[in-house]
């Protein structure tokens, strides 16, 4: 835009000067026609009175300009009466007489016509020809044409030397670019105060979108764009991209529904076969005993004994497994409220034994939005695992440890135990593992969980020597 009103703000500078050129050329050679007209007039009335024989070389005492015979019909007098130079030359182009004499300029160049100037003037259909040169003090145009006598016979040549003043079509010219120039800055200035804000309107509205754009992710909810009087192109980018978001939206639906569908078949598949496992000897050793059951045995109270103490403890093992399904099932959302997450860890940690597991924080109150239960369980389940790591040989010292910088927070809890077996290392949190002949692997997948609905990390250094630490950091 700002380039355009450049281009034609020049262009028009260049067509104006131009014109004006052209303009002030016509004016001056229509000035000097009507001079040479004037001044033609003028000699015709001459020598209709005057008492010389009309013929060439009459001529010099007819326009006779120095001495005593000087009177109206002298060069000079002519030459101030129109206000111009007057040269009359031969018609072999020997100048006869000149007003330029009597100012005592005699130049050798007005004696004689330029070469083929006589011929230039028989050939042009006006019988009149004119010189085009620039001098110092503009353009000069000198005129040649005949002078006739009363039967129309050329006698002689006139020439009217002229110099075309334009410094008056040059200020009118000055003038005009002054008003035309203060016209265009301010169009100018306009077109660049328009294009401005024309360009940061549209680049807003872009902005917007890419910025919505960026953020589109398929996991969580897109924001839609809204955006205040939007031009036509931008409305119907924002409406494609609304409605992306909306078919966006429900394929992420449908594709949560399907994976939680397909969570809960793994889970029921799973929770089948842990339920199975126990009960097939469970319904073995129904079997045997039935078989043998003989109400006279003397030891058939101890064998009864064995026997509902080997049922009971499979059935604590599907409670337990049943349980521990349930507890991974059940994870309602968290329910963040701000608390005070020293008391919180100190009062899940009162169920052990202070001589095992002692507890550090380095403020006595740490405030943080955090769902109190889920954070016991983080902590029992940890704690937990600490203390089953240390082989029984071992007296166990586990230290748990909450502290807080500038952004973030860290627990941590560290053991003396085994360590953890580089091999089971990137598997440790996932559901269903475990290295422990009566454990459900859930204990860590539950850890993580409730971290990461709390925006936290969880992660782990061991040492087959040293023991595990597990830390959790949390953004403040
Ligand atoms: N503090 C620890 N030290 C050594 N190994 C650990 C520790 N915590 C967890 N593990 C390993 O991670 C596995 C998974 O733990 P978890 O998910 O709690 O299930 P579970 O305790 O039922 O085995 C454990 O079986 C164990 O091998
Ligand atoms: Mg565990």
């Amino acid at each position: 835009m700002i380039g355009l009103v450049f281009l034609a703000s020049i262009m028009i500078f260049i067509v104006t000067v131009l014109q004006y050129k052209e303009e002030s050329e016509d004016y001056h050679k229509k000035r000097l026609l009507r001079k040479e007209t004037a001044v033609k007039v003028h000699i015709n009335s001459i020598l209709e009175n005057t008492s010389f024989e009309v013929k060439t070389d009459k001529l010099k005492y007819i326009f006779k300009s120095n001495g005593s015979m000087r009177g109206l019909s002298s060069i000079s007098e002519l030459s101030r009466i129109h206000k111009m130079p007057i040269n009359i030359y031969d018609l072999k182009g020997n100048l006869i007489v000149s007003s330029l004499w009597h100012l005592g300029q005699k130049h050798d160049s007005l004696q004689h016509l330029p070469p083929g100037i006589i011929k230039l003037i028989d050939k042009s259909p006006d019988k009149r020809y004119v010189i085009k040169h620039e001098g110092k003090n503009g353009e000069y145009q000198s005129s040649y044409s005949y002078i006739y006598d009363r039967h129309f016979k050329p006698i002689a040549i006139l020439n009217l030397p002229y110099l075309a003043d334009s410094t008056f079509y040059k200020k009118e010219l000055w003038e005009f670019l002054k008003n035309l120039g203060t016209i265009y800055i301010l169009m100018f200035l306009l077109a660049i105060f328009l294009s401005y804000f024309l360009s940061r309107y549209i680049t807003k509205s872009l902005n917007t979108v890419n910025d919505v754009l960026k953020k589109i992710s398929f996991s969580k909810e897109n924001q839609k764009i809204i955006i205040k009087n939007p031009n036509e192109e931008i409305n119907q980018l924002i409406e494609t991209y609304n409605n992306m978001v909306d078919q966006l939206e429900e394929s992420a639906r449908k594709l949560a529904q399907t994976e939680r569908e397909q969570a809960w078949r793994n889970m029921a598949r799973q929770v089948a076969h842990e339920i199975k496992n126990p009960l097939t000897p469970m319904r073995l050793s129904i079997q045997s005993f039935q078989m043998t059951f003989d109400p006279n045995d003397p030891n058939i109270k101890q064998k009864f004994d064995e026997f509902a103490q080997m049922l009971i403890e499979q059935i604590d093992l599907m409670s337990k497994i049943a349980s521990a399904f349930s507890d991974f099932a059940k994870m309602p959302q968290a329910h963040l409220q701000e608390g005070n997450l020293v008391s919180t860890i100190r009062n899940a940690l009162k169920l052990y034994d202070p001589e095992q597991v002692r507890f550090v924080s380095s403020d006595d109150e740490i405030l943080f939005n955090f769902d109190k239960n889920q954070i016991q369980r983080v902590i029992t389940n940890l704690v937990k695992n600490a203390l089953q790591s240390v082989p029984g040989d071992r007296e166990p010292e586990v230290l748990v440890s909450v502290r807080q910088t500038e952004d973030k927070i860290y627990i941590t809890v560290t053991d003396n135990g085994s360590g953890i077996d580089p091999e089971h290392q990137s598997r440790i949190f996932e559901p269903k593992f475990t290295t422990k002949s009566s454990g459900m692997g859930l204990g860590l997948a539950i850890v993580k969980k409730i971290v990461e609905n709390h925006n936290g990390k969880i992660y782990f250094n061991s040492d087959k020597e040293m023991g595990t630490t597990f830390i959790i950091e949390f953004d403040k």
